[in-house]
């Protein structure tokens, strides 16, 4: 399939300073679009200006565990840990089989779980899961229905110390997620021009 694209002239080999591993990542990446374009959300993985921005949420400096939504091959991973945290403090929950044994071969300390982050009980049982200082979510909500996007949100704020950040990215104009300004508060942030497409940075914070 990949052959017949590059045959056709729809993709087209590098010409670029992109380094073999990075093409291979976006190949990789695209071949997942084409069996699960609603799971995957975008036809290449994430900029790096987005990456970087999603990580500065992390404070590399507390102890509580970071939990990264939807790392597929890695991207943010890697901004994540550029701010200084250990690998070991950093958790990873991918629903792709493909995606997870280059994670745990690029990252060998991550604590790589494959799951269903719109399940998280099952992934992390709320009564032993110590509480996460930050999430970071590249999921394709959008893709998935409001109740859904609410379900998330409220079961991932039981997940977390008070007052972290739940920073997830987002292609449209509109949160993500509906507000509800009784349970979190909501914030968008500039736009990331560079990003293709451009993408927005939202974080949500539990009120009260
Ligand atoms: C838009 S891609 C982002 C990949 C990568 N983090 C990046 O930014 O390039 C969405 C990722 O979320 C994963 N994903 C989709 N639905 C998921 C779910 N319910 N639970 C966990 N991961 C999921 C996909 O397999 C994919 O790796």
């Amino acid at each position: 399939m990949i052959a017949n694209l590059f045959k056709l002239g729809i993709l087209v080999q590098p010409q670029h300073n992109k380094t073999p591993n990075k093409f291979a990542d976006e190949i990789r990446f695209f071949r997942r679009w084409i069996k699960n374009p609603k799971a995957t959300g975008g036809i290449v993985p994430t900029g790096s200006a987005l990456a970087k921005s999603m990580a500065s949420f992390v404070d590399p400096n507390s102890t509580a565990p970071v939990l990264e939504l939807g790392p597929g091959t890695g991207v943010i991973t890697k901004a994540i840990l550029a701010t200084g945290l250990a690998q070991s403090q950093l958790t990873c929950l991918e629903f792709s089989e493909e995606f997870i044994e280059p994670l745990k071969l690029l990252f060998p300390e991550i604590n790589v779980v494959q799951g269903d982050a719109f399940n998280l009980e099952t992934s992390f049982p709320s009564d032993t899961t110590e509480k996460f200082g930050a999430v970071i979510s590249a999921l394709p909500l959008l893709n998935f229905p409001i109740e859904l996007r609410q379900k998330f949100i409220t079961d991932l704020l039981d997940l977390m110390v008070p007052n972290a950040p739940i920073v997830q990215f987002s292609y449209g104009r509109k949160s993500p997620i509906p507000r509800n300004d009784a349970l979190y508060s909501t914030k968008a942030h500039d736009w990331v021009v560079k990003n293709i497409p451009p993408a927005r940075v939202w974080v949500y914070r539990r009120t009260a």
